[in-house]
């Protein structure tokens, strides 16, 4: 494709844009954020000064339209997700979208045909499969170190005093199933694949925003995962893949671990990896890659995972009854 420098654009100037753009500055100058786009001009305006972008946005469209980028990060909150990246995608711009990329599959399935009608790269912006200490652990799976995986178990349940509000405002996709549960589900889909069955409870507030949910999967293998997610308690935060002969265990924060502990029928063996920053160059690096591959889909964020991981949120929703804006959309005109 012949790209040097790639050009970012950043949609949304709050919480994970921030992270993800101080991230983008750890890269070679080869990597470049230059414009960003905020519902407030004064936001645009502060960010933009904060990380010394040249071009600041009061609208993500004027951003889209600007000719300023090569490629846009979105970090707003998951159902604005769906509208931005369409339009850039539409306008041949590569989009990286922070999880989920949308609030249902069938959205999801629209994204990737329209990025393939308009020969666009389309990545779901999870981050914790570029981590190199997540590559490490499935790179030891894969070598057999444990035997056949037989069982995943995972967490990602945290509590504040005050939570960011969008995480319990159902317009806004609140829940801890679409914010925290997709980290241990597609930690266990990394291990063992889709499931064939998949039970799922979970307790609801008043608004129908899901506070603690536990999922149950079963493989015709015989594997099975056990994963939680949830919003009012201090878990672990922590993953494991067991085999016959081992296990791989990550620890608390296991999406974006420092080590891994390797344990096998001689011991326990603590495995760290380099890493550096906050992790989110990894897959920004990644998606430059595969630009100036001319590649369309980001090898290390596949659409395949992203639309069958939609699949199983859609799935255990209906089953623990939470529902959002866009479950009743008729997309197929
Ligand atoms: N990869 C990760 O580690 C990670 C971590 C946290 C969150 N996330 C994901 O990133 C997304 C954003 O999360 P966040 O924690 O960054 O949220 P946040 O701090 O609330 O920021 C979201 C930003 O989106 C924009 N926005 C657009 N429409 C909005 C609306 N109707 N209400 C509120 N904000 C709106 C706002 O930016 P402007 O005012 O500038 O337009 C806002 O600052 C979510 O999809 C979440 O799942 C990923």
């Amino acid at each position: 494709m012949g790209i040097d420098r790639v050009r970012w654009g950043i949609v949304a100037t709050g919480n994970i844009s921030t992270q993800f753009t101080h991230d983008l500055g750890l890269l070679p100058d080869d990597a470049v954020a230059t414009a960003v786009a905020s519902r407030s001009q004064d936001s645009a305006d502060r960010f933009a000064a904060e990380f010394g972008i040249p071009n600041a946005y009061d609208d993500y469209r004027k951003l889209i339209d600007s000719g300023d980028v090569d490629v846009i990060y979105i970090g707003t909150p998951h159902p604005q997700h769906y509208a931005i990246a369409r339009t850039a995608l539409q306008a041949g711009i590569a989009v990286l979208c922070e999880k989920p990329v949308t609030l249902t599959a069938k959205q999801a399935r629209d994204l990737v045909a329209v990025a393939a009608e308009h020969k666009t790269l389309f990545a779901e912006a999870m981050w914790m499969r570029t981590n190199p200490v997540i590559q490490a652990v499935f790179k030891d799976l894969a070598a057999g170190v444990i035997g056949e995986p037989q069982q995943v178990v995972a967490d990602f349940a945290f509590h504040k005093p005050s939570l960011p509000s969008r995480l319990l405002d159902p317009a806004l996709g609140g829940g801890s199933l679409m914010d925290g549960g997709i980290y241990p589900m597609t930690f266990a889909y990394m291990a063992l694949g889709r499931p064939a069955e998949v039970k799922a409870v979970g307790s609801l507030n008043e608004d129908g925003v899901d506070l603690n949910v536990a999922m149950a999967w079963r493989y015709d293998s015989g594997a099975v995962a056990a994963l939680t997610c949830g919003l009012r308690s201090q878990n672990p935060w922590v993953a494991s893949i067991s085999g016959p002969e081992g296990s791989l265990q990550l620890p608390h924060r296991f999406h974006h671990p420092e080590y891994y502990v390797r344990t096998t029928a001689s011991g326990a063996e603590r495995i760290d990896v380099p890493t550096h920053g906050r992790g989110y160059h990894y897959e920004a690096g990644a998606v430059m890659e595969a630009l100036r591959a001319g590649a369309l889909e980001v090898p290390a964020l596949p659409h395949a995972a992203t639309l069958e991981i939609l699949d199983l949120l859609d799935e255990t929703r209906s089953q623990i009854g939470v529902r959002y804006p866009g479950d009743d959309d008729d997309l197929s005109g």
